[in-house]
C-alpha cells in the first residue's frame, strides 16, 4: 500500500524555505512582544471550541503493526477527530468510515494521474469504483496527487482535475459537494518573506490550476511544515515562533498585519500567491502539518506536543490575513515503522500503533 512518500520534504522544503525564513527572523528580532498571544490561547485553551471542527488527521499506513481500519475509525471517533486524509482509495477504510460523518480527503495516488489526464474513462472508472459505491462516506475533497514535483507530471494535474470533475458529474454525484484539487508542497510558493510578497515559483504550472479551482470553488491543498523550516535554520528561527508559542511578533510591512507564528506566515504567503495569480477567491486547506516527536534534536515529545496542541487550539481562528476556521489535517495519526528516510519520518504519529497516545493531546 502506498502513501506519503519518504523524507523528501526534510531536504527540499527546508532548503527552499531557508532564505525566506532567515529574512523573517531578522525582522522578528527587531520587534518582540512576549505576551502577544496569551489572550488568544486562553480563548480556547482546551481545544473544544471552534478549532475542533477545523482539525483532521492524516491516516498514513506505511507500517506493519497498525490497527485495523475499523479500530482506526473507532479511535478517531473516541477522540472527536472530525476528518481524515487517506493517501489512496483504501476500500476497507471507506467501509469503516461509512455512516460515521467523518469528513474525508482522499488522494488519487501520483502514479494514476497520467492515466486520468489522458483517458477520461480511467477517471470515470475510479469514481465508479471508489466514490459512487460509498454513499455513506462524507467525502470532502479528492486530492489529485500529493507533492507532485516532476515538471512533466505537473502538466497532467489540470487535465486530470477536469476529467475527475466530469466523471463525478456523469456519475450523478454533483450533489455530494466533493471538491477536486491537488496537494502541494509548500515550496511551490517563493518569496515568502514577508508573507504578503508570496508568489508562485512557477506561474505556468500554478496559475491555470488556481484559475480552475476558482471556477469550481475547490480549495488549494497545501502541506505546511514549520518543523522543516525550523530545522533548516535553527540559528535564525526561534523555536517559539515555529511551535506557535507566544514570544515572537513579526509585522509585515506589505500588508500591515502582525504575525506570531511561522505557521500563519507560511499559510498567508500562499494566500498572497493566490492573490498574485489573480485568484483571491481560492481558499487554502492545510492538507498536512506536523512535528515529529523523535529522531532529531528538535524532534522531541515536548516540541511535538507543544506544536500540535497549539495548532489544535489555533486553527479555528485562522490566520491574520484570513480570520475564521482554517481546515487543517495533522500528520499523522500513527507512528509508521516502515517509512523510509530520516529517522523523524517514523515519528510523526500522534498515536502509537497500539493506539496509546504518543503524548497527551486534547482535541
Ligand atoms: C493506479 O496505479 C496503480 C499502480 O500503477 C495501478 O495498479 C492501478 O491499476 C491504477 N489504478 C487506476 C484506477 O488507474
Amino acid at each position: 500500500m502506498n502513501g506519503r512518500v519518504g523524507s523528501k520534504m526534510a531536504n527540499r522544503q527546508g532548503l527552499a524555505s531557508m532564505f525566506a525564513v532567515t529574512a523573517l527572523l531578522f525582522a522578528a528580532v527587531a520587534t518582540t512582544f512576549p505576551a502577544e498571544c496569551s489572550a488568544h490561547r486562553a480563548a480556547d485553551a482546551r481545544g473544544h471550541t471552534k478549532g475542533v471542527h477545523s482539525i483532521g488527521v492524516c491516516n498514513g499506513v506505511i507500517g506493519n503493526n497498525l490497527p485495523s481500519p475499523a479500530d482506526v475509525v473507532k479511535l478517531y471517533r473516541a477522540k472527536g477527530i472530525g476528518a481524515m486524509r487517506i493517501y489512496a482509495p483504501e476500500t476497507n477504510v471507506l467501509r469503516a468510515l461509512s455512516g460515521t460523518g467523518i469528513g474525508l480527503l482522499m488522494d488519487v495516488p501520483n502514479e494514476n494521474i497520467t492515466a486520468f489526464a489522458s483517458t477520461p474513462s480511467a477517471a470515470a472508472a475510479w469514481v465508479k469504483a471508489y466514490v459512487q459505491p460509498y454513499p455513506g462516506v462524507s467525502f470532502r475533497y479528492i486530492a489529485v496527487g500529493n507533492e507532485v514535483m516532476d515538471v512533466d507530471a505537473q502538466k497532467n494535474i489540470l487535465p486530470a482535475l477536469k476529467n475527475l470533475n466530469t466523471a463525478l458529474s456523469a456519475a450523478g454525484l454533483d450533489g455530494r459537494g466533493i471538491k477536486v484539487s491537488t496537494a502541494l508542497r509548500f515550496d511551490v510558493v517563493t518569496d515568502t518573506f514577508p508573507p504578503s510578497s508570496g508568489v508562485f515559483a512557477d506561474d505556468d504550472f500554478m496559475d491555470p490550476i488556481a484559475e480552475y479551482l476558482e471556477t469550481t470553488g475547490a480549495p488549494l491543498l497545501a502541506n505546511v511544515y514549520p518543523y522543516f523550516a525550523y530545522v533548516g535554520d535553527t540559528t535564525d528561527i526561534r523555536l517559539d515562533y515555529a511551535t506557535l508559542q507566544p514570544g515572537t511578533t513579526v509585522t509585515d510591512d506589505g500588508n500591515g498585519l502582525t504575525y506570531t507564528s511561522l505557521f500563519d506566515a507560511m499559510v498567508d504567503s500562499i494566500y498572497a500567491a493566490l492573490e498574485d495569480a489573480g485568484t483571491p477567491g481560492v481558499k487554502v486547506v492545510v492538507s498536512e502539518t506536523g512535528w515529529p516527536s523523535s529522531g532529531s534534536s528538535a524532534a522531541t515529545v515536548q516540541n511535538a506536543r507543544t506544536y500540535n496542541q497549539n495548532l489544535i487550539n489555533h486553527v479555528g481562528r485562522g490566520t491574520p490575513k484570513r480570520p475564521g476556521p482554517l481546515e487543517t489535517y495533522m500528520f499523522a495519526m500513527f507512528n509508521e515503522n516502515l517509512k523510509t528516510g530520516d529517522e523523524t519520518e517514523r515519528h510523526f504519529g500522534l498515536f502509537n500503533p497500539d493506539k496509546s497516545p504518543a503524548y497527551t493531546l486534547s482535541f
